[in-house]
């Protein structure tokens, strides 16, 4: 039942589309989020918002106006602690925006940060309405600073799950009614789905210098994260410092479905961190994927009871995944490592060396993105 994980036939996990624009009583929200790339940049965004009147979430009521305020204000969040750069971050987040986030985010399950369902999944407008879905068409509703770099990034991420959405078909549990009668549905990923070509993409649209050096500290959270060790203050919420990830795409419902479907188990602290990042997602896909993983091992019933052709299914499927997998890896070298070589001794902007070895969602990435990938190769079947 695809309505009841909030899940798109044609779009998958990505917000069908979203709106761009909040009852007028917003107004002040929207002005400051449209104008974020600038206010930023001249340095007026704290200002703005420290004058800011608080206004209750209350007028809202449908999903997509919820989702709307959870990214504008996300987008306004990740400004006003970043918008000095990484010597001065915010320590409180004000309450004209603390008290609203936290309220829309309660209502919406999801923690009171920049997540990728924001960032990504409901970030996304075309330029032509009856045109299609492709990088050409297609335009966030709020930026950061960083031009097309910043654009492409986000852009580039859509598009995978976009390409990644077409292999979560649901069929009715016919793989096999002896075994798999326990399943109602049963989801099954078409290996070739998982498109590598999308992901391509991120060479031509995003420059790893302004990736690393401007874009890359407007993701970043404030836990696990050497500039934000105590967390952020939410006033009028709580009286102690709250510690949230940053957005990464380790937080994409897709992919982790791929890993339940596939019965794809992940060792130790890495798996500690991937079900972290569950708590990021909008709650119906997080469903979804526990579902998935709480059914049958998929992985077991072939290797004991199947034919070969479903063997080679399943194991063209885990390929797709590495391959997906060791490709990131070589992204995070062209995008992370490299520059962050180069920013050491820069005092320039953005996050410098402080996170080098640290991803915007908080992991120690080189192990961590390693672990994934061997745990996934680890799954392949080998049958004489
Ligand atoms: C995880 C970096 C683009 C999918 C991560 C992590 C880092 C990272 C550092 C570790 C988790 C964390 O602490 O944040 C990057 C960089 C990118 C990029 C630098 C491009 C500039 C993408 C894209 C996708 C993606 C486009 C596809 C949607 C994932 C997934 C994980 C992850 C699924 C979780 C680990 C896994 O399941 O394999 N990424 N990423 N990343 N990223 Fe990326
Ligand atoms: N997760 C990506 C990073 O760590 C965005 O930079």
């Amino acid at each position: 039942d695809l309505e009841a994980f909030d899940i798109s036939e044609k779009l998958g996990f990505l917000l069908e589309e979203p709106l761009t624009n909040l009852p007028d009583h917003y107004g002040v929200w929207m002005d400051l989020a449209n104008n974020l790339t600038h206010l930023i940049e001249t340095r007026k965004l704290r200002d703005l918002v420290d004058k800011m009147p608080v206004l209750m979430p209350d007028i809202l009521s449908t999903n997509r106006e919820l989702r709307l305020a959870h990214l504008v204000l996300g987008f306004i969040s990740m400004g006003y602690v970043w918008q000095e750069g990484r010597q001065a971050p915010a320590q409180i987040l004000p309450k004209a925006v603390a008290l609203p986030y936290w309220l829309v985010s309660s209502r919406l399950g999801l923690p009171p940060i920049l997540t990728y369902a924001d960032s990504v999944l409901a970030n996304w407008k075309l330029k032509d309405p009856d045109g299609d879905m492709q990088i050409g068409n297609l335009d966030l509703i709020f930026s950061f600073p960083g031009g097309e770099s910043c654009r492409g990034f986000f852009l580039v991420s859509l598009l995978v799950e976009m390409a990644a959405s077409s292999g979560i078909v649901v069929r009715n549990g016919k793989l096999s009614p002896s075994e798999f009668n326990q399943f109602t549905h049963c989801a099954f990923y078409n290996g070739r789905e998982i498109r590598i070509t999308e992901f391509v993409l991120f060479l031509d649209h995003v420059d790893p210098t302004v990736f690393h050096g401007t874009l890359r500290i407007f993701v970043s959270g404030w836990r696990d994260n050497p500039m934000l060790p105590r967390g952020l203050l939410y006033d009028g919420v709580s009286n102690e410092p709250i510690l949230l990830s940053g957005g990464s795409a380790a937080q994409s419902s897709a992919i982790q479905c791929f890993d339940g479907l596939l019965s794809i188990e992940h060792e130790d602290e890495t798996r500690t961190f991937v079900t972290r990042m569950r708590d990021y997602m909008p709650p119906a896909h997080r469903q979804l994927i526990e579902t998935l993983s709480d059914c049958p091992s998929l992985r077991h019933f072939i290797l004991y009871n199947s034919s070969i052709d479903l063997c080679q299914a399943y194991n063209s499927c885990v390929s797709a995944l590495v391959d997906l997998r060791s490709y990131h890896l070589n992204t995070v070298t062209k995008y992370i490592i490299v520059p962050g070589n180069r920013a050491v001794g820069s005092p320039l902007r953005g996050v410098g060396t402080m996170l080098n070895t640290t991803g915007s969602g908080g992991s120690n990435f080189v192990v961590f993105l390693k672990s994934v990938r061997n745990s996934t190769q680890k799954s392949l079947i080998s049958k004489e």
